[in-house]
């Protein structure tokens, strides 16, 4: 294999995020709603999963033609037993010229105090926390399992202390459930770890066929950024990598920095570099698209690396998605279509 792959619309293969299970021990109404999550739901059989070997030999192939970034996430990916092994098999991947890839974690942090000092030691280097609010209250409420706060600010302590700043924390706003909290969670976040907490705003997004989404519960990350701009003066930054989804913004004062994820008002999807692994093994190559490809089947037909890779090569230089992009150009509302969860598919 040449190495450098790129898709129909010229789009490189950097970044590879993997779901490691499709379960969470929250729900959140706007990806695992309880109606539809509920003790009968029937999540994967074990069978079906992937196992570390196979994640980690795909992975192998991915950084072969290109990826440079892996992200573990799920449902919550700390809910698949001895993760830390997963991280130690991943860490010993290299780049074709010889780098170790970035390693990187998205969690709901309800786990992470436990875990992240093994987490660190395996060989992570990064973690991203989603936290939806700073009070109690309305945290529970959104989690919808009563979890509170105080331990998933421990949970990113926990990582603070094993060394894994700056760590990043995502807020899903929605409006009329937690628009209130942003003012609040991002002084917190301030006051308590200046630039070492990166703070970054998503707006609601239409993922998935079970949240019920509606626009008039987005708030667009301007409006955020205003509601910001009037306690703390903001100055752009300019971005980091192509391809990136956050826009950044600087506090004046020096007390760090603010993202800004806005992929229904200002879609990103011109530089998308990203694939997604789900948790039985299907490879995706939009957030948003109806189906994945069954990698698992390749592998456990005993395919060999070479054909794990012209596979991997064949559908990425095929690639059009740009569904953000193309549900923001239309006015009328999106046609009812098949769309994958996030928790199946991962952020
Ligand atoms: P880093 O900044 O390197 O940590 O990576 P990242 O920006 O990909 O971070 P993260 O995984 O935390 O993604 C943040 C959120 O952005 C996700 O949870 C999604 O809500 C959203 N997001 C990430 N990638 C995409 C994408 O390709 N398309 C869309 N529409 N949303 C995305
Ligand atoms: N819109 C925006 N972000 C979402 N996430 C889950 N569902 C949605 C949605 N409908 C976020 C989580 C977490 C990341 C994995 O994706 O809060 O930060
Ligand atoms: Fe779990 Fe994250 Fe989905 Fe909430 S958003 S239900 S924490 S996977
Ligand atoms: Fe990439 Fe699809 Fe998201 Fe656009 S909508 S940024 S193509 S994952």
């Amino acid at each position: 294999p040449d190495g450098l792959l790129s898709d129909a619309l010229g789009r490189p293969l950097r970044d590879l995020r993997i779901s490691v299970t499709d379960r969470c021990n929250f729900r959140c109404s706007y990806c695992m709603p309880k109606e539809v999550f509920d003790r009968d739901y029937r999540f994967l059989p074990q069978s079906s999963l992937l196992s570390f070997e196979e994640i980690t030999r795909l992975a192998a192939v991915f950084a072969l033609h290109g990826v440079t970034k892996l992200r573990l996430t799920g449902g919550e990916p700390l809910m698949r037993k001895h993760l830390d092994d997963l991280v130690r098999m991943l860490a010993a991947l290299r780049t074709p010229s010889g780098e170790p890839l970035e390693l990187t974690l998205t969690t709901n942090g309800s786990l992470l105090a436990r875990h992240a000092p093994a987490l660190r030691a395996a060989g992570l280097t990064r973690v991203t926390v989603s936290l939806d609010a700073l009070d109690d209250a309305i945290f529970q409420r959104m989690n919808d399992v009563g979890f509170p706060v105080g331990e998933v600010l421990a949970g990113i302590d926990a990582a603070l202390a094993a060394g894994f700043g700056p760590v990043k924390v995502n807020m899903v706003v929605k409006r009329g459930t937690n628009e209130h909290e942003i003012v609040p969670l991002a002084r917190h976040m301030r006051d308590h770890y200046g630039p070492q907490v990166v703070l970054r705003f998503i707006e609601y997004m239409d993922v998935g066929a079970t949240n019920g989404w509606r626009m008039d519960e987005v708030l667009p990350s301007q409006a955020v950024q205003a509601l910001l701009a009037e306690v703390w003066p903001l100055v752009p930054l300019p971005a980091r990598s192509p391809g990136e989804t956050a826009q950044r913004l600087a506090y004046a004062d020096g007390r760090g920095e603010v993202g800004f994820i806005s992929s229904v008002t200002q879609a990103f999807c011109g530089e998308c570099n990203r694939a997604r692994l789900s948790t039985e093994g299907k490879l995706f190559t939009c957030l948003f698209a109806s189906r994945g490809h069954d990698l698992r089947a390749l592998l456990r037909g005993g395919a060999s690396d070479a054909q794990l890779a012209a596979a991997v090569s064949g559908l990425w230089s095929r690639r059009k998605d740009r569904y953000s992009e193309l549900r923001s150009a239309s006015s009328a509302p999106d046609e009812p279509r098949q769309r994958i969860e996030m928790h199946y598919i991962g952020g």
